[in-house]
This record gives structure tokens, C-alpha cells and sequence, in this order.
């Protein structure tokens, strides 16, 4: 038996309830499938800030490198702390220095029941997007001058590596290329036709790391129309790489499409090193600490970081599971059911 040791970060909010949930699912295939998981919760958030200023130690990141195989994350952010900063330290700060360049998104429909849109079925809305996580609009590169004064100037600078570019690209096509024929088209997405520096280097690394997939259909669109797109036809999409910020909003758009975003899961993640999962989600703040945050998002998430340890066949048992739920319409109350969080995950567990 091998083992894997997982970090758990609840974090702030409804991050909390939902991985209470989850761990919940993790533990019920751990002792199902023998998989001798154990687990290591991280008190880091918003109280641990509030209480002595820490928000992610170099030691516990050191930790997490050497001593862990995933890192399994709630949420963070909380009205108490309106800078955010603990959160773009442990949130980014782990994207960031672990390298997780990686920020993987499946838009899936599990029942067409809870998608808004008109006569789109489970295999009209299936893609991924792969949105670029380490640099792009988030680095926090810029400045501000005269601050405060009629003068003020703020500078975010966008920042596009070769490096940067060329893997996230790679990323996807490696990922499409394994898809079934068929379904296996790669869409790119930027701004280029008004950010004329950065977005001409992803369109360049498109078309020369494309020359090397030729079985991969590949396409561009803008992604003003790529919004407009994923809602008018999303059959047309199986995999999608973007920039950071652009993925960042697109994947909300996707959750949406697939259901909402209490079903959204996404792993943060850099091949052969310790890799990140977490909701789509964020804290919540407005549904945070009544127990009726939609747990499922989580529990697919869990799924897919058991996919990520070498386990795809419960990573496919997760999702059947939620599905199952679904078409039960054991949900809680924003999908229209009248379950608590703990509730939903029953019915997740009692179909596993
Ligand atoms: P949010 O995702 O927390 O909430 C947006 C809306 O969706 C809210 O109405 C909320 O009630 C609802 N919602 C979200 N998750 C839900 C769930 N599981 N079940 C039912 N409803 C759910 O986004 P926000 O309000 O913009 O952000 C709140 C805080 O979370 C902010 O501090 C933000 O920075 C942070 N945030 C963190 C992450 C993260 O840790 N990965 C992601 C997004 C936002
Ligand atoms: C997400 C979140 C984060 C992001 C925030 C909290 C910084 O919205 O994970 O989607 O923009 O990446
Ligand atoms: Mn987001």
C-alpha cells in the first residue's frame, strides 16, 4: 500500500463547511478502496490572520512540497479582512510558488435539468478550460503614484512569458490530443486584436506548438466571442486555454452553464509536484455559517484529485454519484432543493 497524504486547507466561510463535506466522501472511498489516505489540516484563513498575522509560512509551503501529495483547499476571503491580502498570500502564494501552472476547469453538465440554457443536453456542455495560473494579470507587477490625489496613476502591468505561454499551451494540447476524435478541438482565447504586445506572443506559441498536434482541430476566438459563444453553442468547445484573468471569468460563465457554481471543481496543478484542488467557488460570505452551502463542487473536486493520485475510475465514481443526486434532485436550496449541506453529501454518499 502506498499511502497519500493530503493538506487540507478549509479556509474562510463556506470553505469550511463544503470541505468538512468532502473529507466526509475521501474517507467513505478511502476505506472502500484501501487507499491509505491521511490527512493534515492547516489552521490558515482569515481568524488565523485576524489572531497573530500569519498567512502562508514559508515552512508550511516547504511542508507542502516535500511532505504531501496534493493539497486539498475550501476557500478564502472574508468581509473581517477587506484587503483580501491573507487570501492572495495563501491562494496565490501557493499558485505562485508551488508552480502550478496549470489551472484546470471541466465545464460538464451532470443533468440538463440545471443548465439555463434552451435545449442543451449533458453532451452539448463537456469541455475544460486551461487557464494559465502563475502569471498573466495576477502577479501583482504595477504601482500606483500619487495616491489619493486628483493626479492618481495605477499601473497593473499584464505579464506573458515564453515559458509561461508556450507550457500552459502545450498543457492543453498534450490533453486534447488524448481526447476521443471528435472531441478533441483546442480553442484559444485572447485579446489580441486590442492588446497587441502580450497576446500576440500566445498567438504566435498557438500556432507553432499547433504545427506539432495536427490531429488536434485548433481554433481562435477572441474571447468577448468566446463568451458570447460558450452560451449560444457550447457544443462547439472541448478544450480551452486562456490567460489568467480571462480564465478566471470564463469559468464562472462555465459553472454557470453547467449548473451553477456549487458545481464547479478545478485542481491548480504542475505535473509530478504537489498539485492543488479546490471549489471554483469562493467564501460566501452571504450564505456563510447556515449550513445550506451546496457541497458538491467539493466532492468533485475530491474526485479529481483522486484522479490526479492515480485513481480516474473513482474519479468517474464521484461524478456518477453527484449525477445520481442530482437526477434525484437531492440538492440543496440554490438548485432548487431544500437539503442542507450535510444532507446533499448523504445523498452523494448513500449513491457511492
Ligand atoms: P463566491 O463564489 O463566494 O459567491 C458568489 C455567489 O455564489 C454568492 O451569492 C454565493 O452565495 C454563491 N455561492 C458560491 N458558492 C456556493 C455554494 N457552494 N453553494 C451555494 N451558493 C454558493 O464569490 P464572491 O462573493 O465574489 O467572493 C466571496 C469571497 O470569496 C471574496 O473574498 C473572494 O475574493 C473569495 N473568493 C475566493 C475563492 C477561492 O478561495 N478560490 C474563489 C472565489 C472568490
Ligand atoms: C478563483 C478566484 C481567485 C482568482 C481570487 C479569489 C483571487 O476567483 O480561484 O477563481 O481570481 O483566481
Ligand atoms: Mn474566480
Amino acid at each position: 500500500m502506498v499511502g497519500h497524504r493530503i493538506a487540507v486547507i478549509p479556509g474562510d466561510g463556506i470553505g469550511t463547511e463544503v470541505i468538512e463535506q468532502g473529507m466526509r466522501v475521501l474517507k467513505h472511498l478511502d476505506q472502500a478502496n484501501d487507499l491509505s489516505l491521511t490527512f493534515e489540516v492547516f489552521d490558515l484563513g482569515a481568524d488565523r490572520y485576524l489572531r497573530d498575522g500569519t498567512t502562508l509560512p514559508d515552512d508550511v509551503l516547504e511542508r507542502f512540497k516535500k511532505e504531501f501529495d496534493a493539497i486539498y483547499l475550501g476557500a478564502l476571503g472574508d468581509p473581517r479582512v477587506p484587503s483580501n491580502v491573507h487570501a492572495k498570500d495563501i491562494l496565490l502564494g501557493s499558485r505562485f510558488k508551488l508552480d502550478l501552472y496549470i489551472n484546470f476547469r471541466p465545464v460538464r453538465l451532470l443533468d440538463e435539468r440545471y443548465c439555463p440554457l434552451k435545449d442543451k443536453k449533458p453532451q452539448d456542455v463537456d469541455f475544460v478550460v486551461f487557464r494559465e495560473n502563475t502569471e498573466g494579470l495576477y502577479t501583482g507587477i504595477g504601482g500606483q503614484f500619487k495616491r489619493d490625489t486628483p493626479d492618481e496613476v495605477a499601473l497593473e502591468t499584464e505579464m506573458n512569458t515564453r515559458k509561461g505561454v508556450e507550457r500552459i499551451i502545450r498543457a492543453a494540447f498534450e490533453y486534447a490530443n488524448r481526447r476521443p476524435q471528435g472531441h478533441n478541438s483546442l480553442c484559444m482565447s485572447d485579446k489580441a486584436n486590442a492588446m497587441r504586445h502580450g497576446h500576440d506572443l500566445w498567438q504566435r506559441v498557438f500556432k507553432e506548438v499547433g504545427r506539432e498536434y495536427p490531429n488536434v482541430p485548433q481554433f481562435h476566438l477572441y474571447v468577448d466571442v468566446l463568451c458570447m459563444e460558450m452560451v449560444r453553442a457550447p457544443e462547439r468547445f472541448d478544450v480551452i486555454v486562456t490567460n489568467n484573468l480571462f480564465g478566471d471569468i470564463v469559468t464562472d460563465l462555465g459553472a454557470q452553464i453547467q449548473g451553477g457554481i456549487g458545481l464547479a471543481g478545478s485542481g491548480n496543478i504542475h505535473p509530478g509536484k504537489v498539485s492543488l484542488f479546490e471549489p471554483v467557488h469562493g467564501s460566501a460570505p452571504d450564505i456563510a455559517g447556515k449550513g445550506i452551502a451546496n457541497p458538491l463542487a467539493s466532492i468533485l473536486t475530491a474526485g479529481m484529485m483522486l484522479e490526479t493520485l492515480g485513481y480516474p475510475e473513482l474519479e468517474a465514481q464521484v461524478r456518477g454519484a453527484v449525477a445520481g443526486a442530482l437526477h434525484e434532485n437531492r440538492v440543496t436550496r440554490e438548485l432548487g432543493g431544500t437539503l442542507s449541506t450535510r444532507e446533499a453529501t448523504d445523498a452523494v454518499l448513500e449513491q457511492l
